[in-house]
């Protein structure tokens, strides 16, 4: 009887060594992070446009605010990178690109100095808020999965941080600007 049982492709891309450097899981974590490497630098370029656009000056502040906040969650993902000694290289995020083009259309669909605007800003940074507390959710989770406790415990400095803006926008949309809007005329 021929034998049937072929042998394991041989993997030798994903041997294991040591701590699980080189396992699958690791090569998945170093994509999420590319991707969230370019997502953070997209942010960069997209925030002042949004502050540009506001109407009032506090949500205008806030997204001053998050830009300096952006800025430094570049910074840690590249720390991270150099923590396992890869390059912080940034791959295409196509739901960021999609989040900020919506948030653009906004924009153009509403009018300048309005508090409608700002609502459909507020809205549009949320959902950038929302993907990346779960994208930091999740990668600070498979870095202590995967043994990394300081890149975890930079992962974890920026979650934080995401929630914090996240809270913030409800706050500036509950004390006016909703109110505002919906007195708005056309
Ligand atoms: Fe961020
Ligand atoms: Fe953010």
């Amino acid at each position: 009887m021929a034998n049937t049982n072929r042998p394991k492709k041989a993997n030798s891309k994903v041997a294991s060594k040591g701590n699980g450097e080189n396992s699958e899981l690791m090569e998945f974590f170093i994509d999420e992070l590319k991707d969230i490497l370019w997502a953070e630098k997209h942010l960069v370029k997209t925030l002042p446009k949004m502050q540009k656009a506001a109407s009032s000056d506090e949500l205008k502040n806030a997204f001053e605010e998050h830009l300096e906040v952006t800025k430094t969650h570049v910074d840690r993902l590249e720390q991270a990178f150099e923590r396992i000694g890869e390059k912080a290289q940034a791959k295409t995020c196509d739901a960021m690109e999609g989040i900020t083009k919506e948030g653009e259309e906004i924009i153009e669909d509403t009018a300048e100095g309005t508090a409608t605007r700002d609502v459909g800003l507020i809205m549009a940074a949320q959902k950038v808020e929302h993907y990346e507390i779960s994208t930091y959710g999740g990668l600070t989770q498979l870095a202590n999965t995967l043994g990394l406790s300081e890149v975890a415990d930079l992962l974890a400095s920026t979650l934080q941080e995401e929630k914090d803006a996240d809270v913030k926008l409800t706050e500036i949309a509950e004390n006016h600007i909703n109110y505002e809007a919906a007195h708005e005329h056309e």
